[in-house]
């Protein structure tokens, strides 16, 4: 529990405002994209960061940074003493001094970033590149806000109104008369000097130009608001300057990224050498990243370009590691120094999607985070498919949905639908496998639909199929096509059915990733896959995850129209209308019911040294197969 304090001792009325009404509009300005509690908020230009405060102390964000330039940033905790009667700044909060050319990356990433009375002092020519460096480290689902005033053009836009008062002096004033208002006006030369700079160094950008800046940098603006001078403008200036221009005074917009999955070109990664951290937790961080390392902190500027787009994530497993539980645990720690991969992430960004991805998908459990070699092998495939191949995805095998929520975030990004289907009560009974230990009987039962929806989402092309796999195919699913399928079942049958179903009805480059192929863990996994490959004379690839995934890639021949053959309605059908429909394929369903037979009579031969009844059903499920395949090709 941090300290107490209260907004009744805020004597100074700016304070009051910054502390309690700036946090309050931007906060109100994010009601509809997911509000502060619990995300991650970057102040660009801080100032004294009197309204990060306010948003680290008032409204839940879960972790604030305030950026700044200049030195008023020390005077955060004295004015927070003074005003607030605090003692310390809260944990939350990190204010980082920092030179206008440093990169932002090494800060991590943001949920929120937003600007308060900043861009009207950022140098004109270097306006685009303060967007993308926050869309470098805004995540993609991420949100900018922005408010700058006063505008150069609108009548107080010098800054200069408490020393020379006349609306739009600047515009029309002489401007060696205008510094000799100034200079009159002010209490030293020292002051007149420094009033003279901060008016030299104001941007003359309009609220048009500022906003194509932003989409000029990739972002998008999805809200916007002016404010306008409401005094009577000078007939000498309507001759020369728009009066929108003149009278657009304030200008507050809400941008998200253009395209989340496209990041911002690299540039240069170098954190500034001047950057100092004032006061939080990220110092300490960089020490214990480096520690993970097992590099003494070095000034080579490769590894600090690693580190920053990866700092989050590697906090997340400097927590996972901090809170290890058992003993069996430590075998992973050698592995944490290798999980910056691949290169293109940590060194040049190239997937700035991958933060919002490990949330998601360590969500429920910190601990599948260390699985990196699985999140990544599903980012960069399914970004990769997608990308190329018109489809669906499917996972088959949910549980509480962190691998169904990856997924899903892809599949919005692609905007195709994404089967989810579980029993969402663990394994079915029928399904068993013998010699399935009580331990391994009774996984994944601690589950709902419910809670499985939570972590996924509510993406509308989410289609949850419930029940027992293959039972609980949709027609919808039967009759789809897909590019993306993870099959997640451990056990037999309903990889083989999986398989089986999703083969046929992958698109060429498509690809099925079967988890648990090489655990050792899953016996039936292995086998299912090993029969389904040696069946229809196809082969993957192993993964080097935890689990060991298998991982197949339909080639060749686009899916045939499967309709008939898997309705099995179709028995009145001619021959001839048969094999047209079924066209090339005819070759792979001969193929196939061979095999099957094969199969058959070794099922059968050992159903006599065996005697069990687990041989029942896939008996029964050959059978059906074979009458199908019988049905189409009236071989009855
Ligand atoms: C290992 S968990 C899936 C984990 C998930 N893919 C992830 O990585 O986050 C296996 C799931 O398969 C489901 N399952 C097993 N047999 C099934 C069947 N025949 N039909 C539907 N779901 C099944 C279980 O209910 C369980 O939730």
């Amino acid at each position: 529990m941090f300290e107490s304090w209260s907004v009744e001792r805020i004597k100074d009325d700016t304070y009051r405002t910054k502390f309690i009404d700036v946090p309050k509009t931007i906060a109100d300005w994010l009601v509809a994209h997911g509000g502060i509690a619990g995300r991650d908020v970057l102040d660009f230009g801080c100032g004294e960061a009197t309204a990060a405060l306010g948003i680290a102390l008032q409204h839940g964000a879960r972790r604030v940074v305030g950026i700044e330039v200049h030195e008023q940033i020390e005077n955060a905790l004295p004015f927070a003493r003074t005003e607030l009667g605090l003692t310390r700044l809260p944990d939350n909060l990190e204010l980082v001094r920092l030179d206008t050319d440093s990169q932002l990356n090494s800060l991590g990433t943001f949920d929120i970033v937003y600007s308060w009375s900043v861009f009207e002092h950022v140098r004109q020519d270097m306006i685009v590149d303060c967007f993308k460096k926050i869309r470098q480290v805004l995540r993609p689902a991420g949100v900018m806000f922005l408010q700058t005033t006063p505008l150069f053009y609108s009548a107080e836009g010098s800054q200069m109104k408490p020393w020379v008062p006349l609306p739009w002096a600047h515009l029309i004033m002489q401007q060696d008369l205008f510094f000799e208002a100034l200079r009159k006006r002010t209490s030293s030369p020292d002051q007149a000097r420094h009033l003279r700079w901060v008016y030299e160094t104001l941007n003359r950008s309009t609220a048009p130009q500022m906003l194509k800046a932003a989409q000029q940098a990739g972002f998008e603006v999805i809200r916007e608001y002016k404010t306008f001078d409401e005094i009577a403008v000078p007939d000498e200036l309507k001759e020369i300057y728009s009066l929108d221009v003149l009278t657009t005074n304030q200008l507050v917009f809400l941008a998200k990224h253009a395209d989340p999955l496209n990041p911002v070109e690299s540039g240069e990664f170098l954190p500034s050498r001047r950057s100092v951290k004032l006061f939080g937790s990220s110092s300490s961080m960089a020490d214990e990243n480096t520690q993970v390392r097992g590099k003494a902190e070095s000034s080579d500027s490769h590894s600090e370009n690693a580190m920053g787009p990866c700092r989050l994530h590697m906090k997340a497993l400097d927590d996972i590691w901090s809170n290890r539980q058992y003993e069996r645990e430590l075998s992973y720690t050698p592995f944490i120094g290798l999980m910056f991969q691949p290169g293109s992430f940590s060194d040049f960004h190239a997937h700035p999607d991958f933060e919002e991805v490990f949330r998601l998908w360590t969500q429920r459990d910190a601990f599948r985070g260390l699985d990196l070699a699985r999140i990544w092998s599903l980012l960069l495939n399914a970004k990769h498919t997608l990308s190329k191949q018109e489809g669906s995805i499917a996972e088959l095998g949910v549980y509480q949905g962190q691998s169904s929520a990856l997924l899903s975030f892809y599949a919005k990004k692609f905007n195709r639908k994404i089967y989810i289907a579980d029993t969402f009560q663990g394994f079915s009974e029928l399904q068993f496998e013998e010699n399935m230990g009580e331990g391994k009987k009774a996984a994944f039962k601690d589950n709902s639909l419910e809670a499985a929806r939570a972590v996924v989402g509510d993406y509308e092309g989410n289609r949850w199929v419930v029940g027992v796999f293959p039972q609980s195919v949709t027609e919808e699913m039967r009759e789809d096509r897909y590019a993306f399928v993870s099959i997640d079942c451990d056990i037999y049958e309903p990889i083989a059915e999986g398989l089986e179903f999703f083969w046929p009805r992958m698109v060429s480059g498509g690809m099925i990733f079967v988890h648990d192929y090489s655990s050792g863990h899953w016996p039936g996994a292995t086998r299912a896959v090993d029969e389904f490959c040696s069946r229809n004379h196809v082969a993957g690839s192993l993964l080097p995850d935890i689990a060991g995934s298998y991982v197949l890639i339909r080639q060749g021949d686009q899916p045939r129209d499967l309709k008939n053959v898997d309705t099995q309605q179709a028995t009145s059908l001619d021959h001839e209308n048969r094999n047209i429909s079924l066209g090339g394929t005819a070759e792979y369903e001969f193929a196939h019911a061979r095999a099957n037979i094969a199969q058959l009579k070794q099922e059968l031969s050992s159903l006599h040294s065996s005697r069990s009844w687990h041989i029942t059903k896939p008996l029964r499920i050959l059978n059906q197969r074979l009458r199908k395949i019988a049905l189409s090709f009236r071989i009855k």
